[in-house]
């Protein structure tokens, strides 16, 4: 697996990646047998084989008109142009007749691949398209985009029947047990939220610009992700069973959808609910493993908050989680919790090293300066702070809905990163969004006392 570099830029560079991208979501989908392709594992999203037809789409709809081509396949282009997220209600009813055959669909990647490259060889990534955007900003966005997807496919194979995936590997029982629960102090200060808008800077999504200094009051945070240890504890108080710990909501959502775990837990057959960890599976990618303790609890943002009513505390602000993360006590900002050096595998686990989450003490070395640990990969961290356009906020040109279509007040920022997570969006303005009533995430939170 490539060690995550800092970020090269210039064409050679960017095609190098868009390659490498490729070779990513190419590799999720040769885990796929044929006749899984028309399975829609969540019933939210498209039916996998829109996926398979989307990524190239994309690419073709957003580079195609800089470049001048003329498509092959306009229906394609459309087809596969838009994944959907309803929010409450209105489930996708199509039916797998209704897409194309695999073939028809590689063929239309080879296509697009084929053109693309040949028109992408050679060009400077400085010129402006007709759009007014650097061929650089164009490149960055279908890499982006595209590696953004190799999460969120994972998602939905996930949700795959047993089965239905060729098993690269097995994971290993984790036995580790749960570190012990410390809350840090981190004295006020300022957090820097975004990004100022400069070339220099390097490439950002939309939602990422105006900067925007807040100051933070004193709070204590978790050092640690809440675990799997730590929610079972949530889960025997009848945390499920209480409407006290939900907001109103949330508990209409989780009582009509009969939620009683958390999305990957599974109940030993026969086995009382409210017993010990013993008693608990969790779902892995390829497979079951007994409960492990230590990793950290891949809950939704409604199960998160209620734990943090349950347990006397809330989630963080935006501000806050940044300030735990890249504050230091001299009022300095780091890059990266851990300074300045680009991320590594000994600083998380992120960047496709595994497939599944580790102990959430396993990375002392990512730690940031106050020392709350964890905090990039193995688990994307909830934060309270709604979703929503930093000052200045302007959308991209050639893809209006990315982040306006979510400042609905119905999504939640989320910060940090998974085991899937590329290491390009480990930076720090990167902002990440879902709906609290999305199961499938991997997603998990850490808890504040104000
Ligand atoms: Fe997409």
């Amino acid at each position: 697996m490539a060690t995550p570099q800092r970020i090269a830029t210039g064409t050679p560079s960017l095609l190098m990646r868009l390659g490498e991208a490729r070779a990513r979501t190419d590799a999720l989908f040769e885990l796929l047998s044929p006749n899984s392709f028309y399975d829609r594992p969540i019933r939210e999203r498209h039916r996998l084989i829109f996926y398979l037809g989307h990524l190239e789409a994309f690419d073709w709809n957003l580079l195609s008109p800089a470049l001048e081509l003329v498509s092959s396949d306009a229906a394609f282009d459309r087809l596969f142009a838009f994944g959907i997220d309803p929010v409450g209600g209105g489930l996708p009813t199509d039916k797998p007749s209704d897409w194309p055959h695999i073939a028809q669909v590689e063929f239309y990647n080879r296509r697009v691949r084929q053109d693309l490259d040949e028109a992408l060889e050679g060009i400077e990534i400085d010129r402006r398209a007709k759009n007014g955007h650097t061929y650089e900003t164009l490149l960055h966005v279908a890499i982006e985009h595209r590696l953004m997807h190799a999460e969120t496919l994972v998602y939905l194979l996930h949700n795959l029947a047993t089965g239905k995936l060729q098993r690269p590997q097995l994971v290993q029982g984790d036995v580790k047990p749960a570190p012990k629960r410390r809350r840090i102090a981190i004295p006020r200060g300022f957090a820097t939220l975004g990004r100022q808008r400069s070339r220099a800077g390097g490439f950002g999504w939309d939602n990422e610009f105006g900067e925007q200094r807040i100051p933070v009051p004193e709070f204590s945070i978790d050092e640690f992700p809440v675990t799997n240890a730590d929610f079972l504890r949530f889960l025997r108080a009848g945390g499920y069973e209480e409407r006290k710990y939900w907001k109103a909501e949330d508990w209409e959502w989780k009582e009509k959808e009969r939620i009683t775990q958390p999305h990957l837990w599974l109940l030993k057959q026969d086995s009382p609910r409210l017993a010990g960890e013993s008693n608990w599976m969790q779902r892995t990618m390829f497979g079951t493993t007994p409960l492990p303790e230590s990793w950290p609890a891949y809950v939704s943002h409604a199960e998160a908050t209620a734990y943090a009513t349950w347990a006397g505390v809330k989630l963080p602000t935006e501000a806050q989680w940044h300030r735990a993360a890249y504050g230091s006590p001299d009022g300095s900002e780091r890059e990266y919790p851990w300074g300045f050096a680009p991320p590594d595998p000994s600083k998380g686990n992120f960047h496709f090293e595994r497939w599944d989450p580790c102990p959430v003490d396993a990375h002392p070395e990512g730690a940031s300066s106050f020392g709350v640990q964890d905090l990039l990969g193995n688990g994307w961290e909830w934060t309270s702070t709604v979703f929503g356009p930093l000052p200045g906020f302007e959308p991209f040109s050639f893809y209006r809905r990315y982040s306006a279509d979510f400042f609905d007040g119905k999504h939640f920022v989320m910060k940090g990163g998974s085991a899937r997570t590329d290491a390009s969006m480990l930076r720090r303005s990167f902002r990440n969004w879902f709906q609290p009533h999305y199961p499938h995430v991997y997603a998990t939170l850490r808890c504040v006392e104000n």
